[in-house]
């Protein structure tokens, strides 16, 4: 067995999670469980990000202790991520000692080794946002804008980590390993970024100013830098598993440049370990076109769709929406198109059809196909065909396209109906019409098995209850699954399922 790890960004747990956070998990998701189905040993990482000052502030302005802060917000994560069904095999939370100990021993292992130094920073920094200035904050006259209020001069001693010994290394490396960033042309864009010298990175925040991080190991005034902390997760999750390097670190596209195409493999080299060998980087979901964050208010709560609509409805829009790696709007009215043409209309409708026929003209005992005339050959051509795409376009990532390739059978597999028109032939005593209404429906109903076995990695909880209601048990083996066959002949089939209840008018949602 190929053994597969791939990780998701760990949520800052400042706030409550929205549907950019849901997506992430679930993309991960789809991926893990596409790469079980074929057959790889998965090991699938998610997580919280606990540490730092934006987490210390959210704490302080409950009123309460930071751990305890971030206990009840992690578990809030935590809790989505169960329902919403992603399979992860070990969730690690920053604030935990296994994640503590291996961070701190690599600052230690670092230190030794010169590559992280002490020296004086000099810099402007603001008390009242409690966070150091850049040339590029002040405005255009040289000031500093009001909300800094007052700036001061300050040097302080700082221990850096040497980001620019390690620059022409990185660069060649991205030069030689053409596929590490998925999409290519982010590749470009951090070449880009590493034409410019970097600074020092900066990996210490001394106690009076933050106390919640870790503690330098060899200087307990500080604690470490949130990113290099957190980034470590990756690793010290693993360490003991012998799983590294990461076959895919999944990130949304504002947290690629600098921190996991630029500290990440250079904080993992100068170890003496390999980087991730891939980081998969999605865009983001937009409400009037700006990015929706957990600061600006009004972002989408998943649980509300969730339970509106149910959580493979949800699942479902997330996947067949978005293109991985592009930027996508997220409207109700767009939800609800989806949900009622593709979901409730479309496969919804197949399965109505398929349970009420069956129990209308073969009290309810699927019976076996019998005719193979142009109807059917036409379908089952199109099964293998779609089949086949879905596959090589999931191994690409291409998951929205391999939706609507499934979509598009199932259609067809309406159409067909309609063709074969069941309820006419059920009418005529001749021994052919019998023998085509048997056929009829014994092919729609192992089309609908199909096209939910295809589409398992992205609505497992749909999937499981058609397989139920046809009275199907499937095996472990899912390329053997997605084979066309006889597997249904004689199974008794459920009278009714709803799956996908009232379809809503886009214009009125409930
Ligand atoms: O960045 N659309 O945490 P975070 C899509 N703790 N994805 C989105 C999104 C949106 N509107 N908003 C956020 C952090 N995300 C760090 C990560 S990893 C070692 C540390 C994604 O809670 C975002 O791109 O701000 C990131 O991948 C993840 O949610 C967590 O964001
Ligand atoms: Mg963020």
């Amino acid at each position: 067995m190929k053994s597969f790890y791939i990780t998701t960004a760990i949520d800052y747990v400042n706030g409550s999670p929205h549907l950019g956070h849901a997506y992430e998990k679930v993309l991960t998701d789809v991926i893990a469980r596409f790469r079980r189905q074929m057959g790889d040993q998965v090991h699938f990482l998610t997580g919280t990000d606990e540490h730092g000052q934006k987490v210390q502030a959210s704490a302080r302005k409950r009123g309460i202790d930071a751990q305890a802060f971030v206990d009840e917000t992690a578990a809030e994560f935590r809790a989505l991520y169960d329902k919403l069904g992603v399979s992860y095999d070990d969730f690690i939370r920053t604030t935990e000692p296994r994640h503590k100990q291996v961070v701190r021993d690599i600052l230690q292992k670092l230190f030794d080794a010169g590559e992280i130094y002490r020296a004086e920073y000099h810099g402007f920094y603001s008390t009242r946002q409690e966070q150091f200035l850049q040339e590029k904050d002040r405005l255009p006259d040289g000031s500093w804008p009001e909300i800094f209020g007052e700036v001061s001069e300050i040097v302080e001693p700082n221990y850096f980590f040497r980001l620019r010994k390690h620059q022409d290394w990185l660069i060649d490396y991205l030069k030689t390993h053409e596929d590490f960033i998925f999409p290519k042309y982010r590749q470009k864009q951090v070449l880009e970024f590493l034409k410019e010298p970097l600074n020092d990175l900066c990996v210490s925040r001394p106690k009076e100013r933050l106390e919640w991080g870790i503690p330098l190991p060899f200087d307990e005034g500080y604690v470490t830098y949130v990113w290099f902390d957190a980034l470590l997760n990756y690793y010290s999750a693993v360490v003991d598993k012998g799983l590294w390097p990461a076959d895919y670190n999944v990130i949304g596209k504002d947290i690629l440049v600098p921190p996991h195409a630029v500290y990440w493999p250079i904080m993992l080299h100068a170890c003496g370990l390999p980087p991730p060998k891939s980081l998969l980087v999605h865009g983001w979901w937009l409400q009037s076109g700006a990015k929706m964050s957990k600061s600006t208010g009004g972002a989408v709560n998943p649980l509300d769709l969730i339970a509106q609509f149910g959580v493979d409805a949800f699942r479902y829009f997330l996947i067949r929406e978005m293109n991985v790696g592009q930027d996508s709007e997220f409207t109700v009215e767009q939800f609800l198109v989806r949900y009622n043409s593709e979901l409730a209309n479309n496969l919804g409708n197949l399965v109505n059809r398929t349970l009420n026929m069956t129990t209308r003209f073969a009290a309810g005992v699927l019976p076996a196909a019998e005719v193979v005339e142009d109807p059917e050959r036409e379908l089952h051509e199109l099964w293998t065909r779609t089949r086949d795409e879905v596959i090589s376009l999931a191994e690409g990532f291409q998951f929205h396209t391999g939706i609507e390739r499934t979509i598009a059978f199932v259609t067809a597999t309406n159409a067909y109906i309609e063709k074969r028109a069941p309820w006419k032939l059920g009418k005529s005593a001749e021994p052919k019409d019998q023998a085509l209404l048997r056929t009829s429906l014994a092919t729609m109903a192992e089309a609908l098995r199909l096209a939910v076995a295809l589409l398992q990695h992205v609505t497992p909880g749909t999937t499981e209850k058609i397989n139920a209601v046809l009275g199907y048990q499937p095996g472990a083996d899912w390329p053997a699954e997605l084979q066309w066959g006889p597997k249904l002949n004689g199974s008794k089939v459920a009278a009714a399922l709803v799956l996908f209840p009232r379809p809503v008018a886009p214009d009125k949602p409930a």
